[in-house]
């Protein structure tokens, strides 16, 4: 057997905020490997760094120190206009505030990274509908972000995220404003589609629960991630 691909490669990755004359060092010399069709959860206390872990994996921000590959590109050296290309591309991102545009109804939501990419809306409608039907959501396709409820917005946040199946998906406490079944029931709807289409997930959660369905479970501690005992 083949060993899996990589997907995701930190070498010694640091990272540091300036708090006016402070220097908040948030990530220490971090080193980690994520596999395709993998799903790991990162916990960790509040402030440890997951938010930032994440949005430097979606090129959001570039790391002080290390090196990060992300399906072989090292993504520290590319201007920005190539990360924002390389994110619309090949990463998906879920947010814990939803973050859909509000002057845009659900499915013309799920459909803007398909758009952004190119695809003509006669194509683009027909499978932000199906992704809405795979979130049980293609009743309410044309409502606006602000006639659904937070559950519902996250599932289309999901839908969105996924639509352009993305090698690599993003997760900032997915389920953090979801009552406890309403979150297990978003990440299986999640996990469901990260297993049919080899998607590697990497998910920030403080939920046991959550954590419970990963293969993988890693901590954030004093900048360093350490591999976590299943819960
Ligand atoms: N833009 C910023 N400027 C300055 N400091 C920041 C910035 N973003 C984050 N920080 C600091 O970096 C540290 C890590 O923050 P981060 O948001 O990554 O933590 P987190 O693990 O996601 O926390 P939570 O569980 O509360 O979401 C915190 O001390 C935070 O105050
Ligand atoms: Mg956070």
């Amino acid at each position: 057997m083949s060993a899996p691909e990589v997907r995701i490669a930190l070498h010694e990755v640091s990272h540091a905020y300036r708090q006016g004359a402070r220097r908040v060092q948030v990530l220490e010399g971090v080193t980690e490997r994520f596999h395709a069709g993998e799903f790991a959860v990162l916990l960790g206390r509040s402030g440890s760094g997951k938010t930032t872990l994440l949005n430097l994996l979606g090129a959001l921000e570039v790391p002080e120190r290390g090196e990060i590959e992300m399906l072989g590109h090292r993504l520290s050296s590319a201007d920005e206009a190539s990360r924002a290309a390389f994110r619309r591309q090949h990463v998906g991102m879920v947010f814990q505030s939803y973050n859909l545009v509000p002057t845009l109804c659900a499915w013309e939501n799920v459909a803007l990274p398909l758009t952004l990419l190119g695809i003509p809306l006669a194509e683009a409608y027909p499978r932000a509908l199906e992704e809405l039907t795979r979130v049980a959501l293609a009743e309410l396709a044309d409502r606006m972000p602000d006639q659904l409820s937070g559950g519902e917005q996250q599932r289309v946040a999901i839908a969105r995220a996924i639509v352009h199946r993305p090698p690599i998906l993003l997760a900032d406490e997915p389920t953090g404003n979801l009552d406890l079944e309403t979150a297990l029931d978003v990440v299986a709807r999640l996990v469901e589609v990260v297993r049919a289409h080899g998607i590697t997930l990497l998910m920030a959660t403080h939920s046991l629960e959550v954590a419970g369905h990963a293969d993988r479970v890693l901590r954030l501690q004093g900048g360093r991630l350490v591999a976590a005992p299943p819960p």
